[in-house]
């Protein structure tokens, strides 16, 4: 699998700088040995480590300093960790702050991984994620401000009258769909060079939701007519996550809101054995940053066991993005090779092995490949 998703959305600076932010909790702890196999790959990046977080509040009175914020912008791309909360702004920032506007998820099984399906190397396909709306960013209110909402006019849609709570809104315009729709087909048609079928396939809610969902099928819809190689299905969200488990196979590029990405991204990746397996790259027109799909996973803090592949398999796709093409295949080999050989895994892949000591393995390797 080329880890180079889109020529277009290539960066565009030599010679390229990181920066890197660890963020919170267990995230650094594999953040860190990350970054050494990435200066070692490619000397020539600059690799800048920004703070944030817990740590820097003392220092600099808030977890998101300015300082954090130029080196991003200074960068060509970045690494991000995990927040587990004080993080979170930088998480905003890299999101809504570099408009980075979609978010490509690859689940693929590598034999070795630990996986719970029967026949786990049906699994190969790569999530498509609007980054930017849907209902993310939270924008919420009381439900006493429905009532002035010509949505509410139906009795089954009336708010609830004499009750107390809250609503969330779901945003999408035409311009975040289009574009989310664009690199699913970019992405679908760069794959078939390597043999997969050109499939890209829509899920979402549009029986229950038209004007969101049901206008996010049609634009999706029409943009694949566009790529006449490429082949169209769609499913209903709920029908789409059976499929995830029971034909993985007839996956190859799946698009999804932000919150639907959100939740069956972290479904596909149980599905090939875990959080620690998922690798991110979140794409903009001029800024992009990179992230495991896993959280800041505060219940393994300090204890030195967190699984650094989703991490590392993040660097490969920043490598890729920054034109090192060649690396990141060596990288996602060396990693390929150390699940296949099976012997110094990390306890939640069934073995013993400490992260540094599976990051000693994928040394050894790349020394190899
Ligand atoms: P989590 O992904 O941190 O952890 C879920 C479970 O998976 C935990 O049991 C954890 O130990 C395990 N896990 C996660 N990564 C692992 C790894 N690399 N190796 C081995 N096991 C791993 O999700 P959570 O516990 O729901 O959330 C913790 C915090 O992370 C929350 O504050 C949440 O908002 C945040 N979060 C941030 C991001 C992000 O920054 N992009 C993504 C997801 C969750
Ligand atoms: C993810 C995370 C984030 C998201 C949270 C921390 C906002 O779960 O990157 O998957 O939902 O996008
Ligand atoms: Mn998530």
């Amino acid at each position: 699998m080329s880890l180079r998703y889109f020529g277009r959305l290539q960066a565009p600076s030599s010679p390229a700088s990181v920066c890197v932010v660890p963020g919170d909790d267990a995230a650094g702890e594999v953040v860190r040995p990350t970054l050494e196999v990435l200066r070692s790959l490619a000397p020539d990046i600059q690799f800048v480590e920004a703070m944030s977080g817990r740590e820097v509040v003392e220092h600099y009175g808030e977890a998101f300093p300015q300082e954090t914020r130029e080196a991003i912008d200074n960068a060509t791309c970045t690494l991000f960790g995990a927040s587990g909360g004080p993080s979170r702004p930088v998480l905003w920032y890299l999101r809504w702050g570099k408009e980075t506007y979609v978010n490509i998820r690859p689940v693929r099984w590598f034999p070795g991984y630990h996986s719970p399906m029967v026949r786990p190397e049906r699994i190969d396909y790569v999530i498509v994620r609007d980054n930017l709306e849907g209902m993310y960013p939270p924008r919420e209110g009381d439900i006493t401000e429905l009532t002035a909402l010509s949505s509410s006019n139906s009795w089954w849609q009336a708010p609830p009258v004499e009750k107390r709570g809250a609503y969330a809104l779901r945003v999408c315009t035409d311009e975040q769909m289009h574009r989310v729709a664009v690199a699913a087909c970019e992405l679908a048609l760069h794959r078939q060079v390597s043999g997969y079928p050109g499939r890209v396939t829509l899920g979402a809610k549009y029986s229950i939701l038209p004007r969101t969902d049901g206008r996010f099928r049609s634009i999706v819809a029409e943009t694949v007519r566009n790529y006449p190689s490429l082949s169209y299905e769609e499913y209903l969200i709920d029908d789409l996550a059976r499929r995830m488990i029971a034909t993985p196979e007839t996956l190859d590029v799946v698009v999804l809101s932000n919150e639907h990405g959100d939740i069956l991204a972290d479904v596909a990746a149980g599905s090939i054995g875990g959080l620690g397996l998922c690798p991110s790259g979140c794409y903009g027109e001029r800024y992009a940053y990179f992230e495991p799909v896993h959280g800041s996973a505060p219940d393994l803090v300090g204890k030195g066991i967190i699984n650094p592949t989703a991490m590392l398999l993040s660097g490969a796709m920043l490598l890729a993005y920054l034109g090192y093409e060649q690396e990141a295949q060596r990288l996602e080999q060396a990693i390929e090779q150390t699940y296949r050989e099976g012997r110094s895994l990390t306890v939640d892949q069934g073995g013993e092995a400490r992260t540094g000591e599976f990051v000693e393995v994928v040394w050894g390797k790349l020394a190899e490949c």
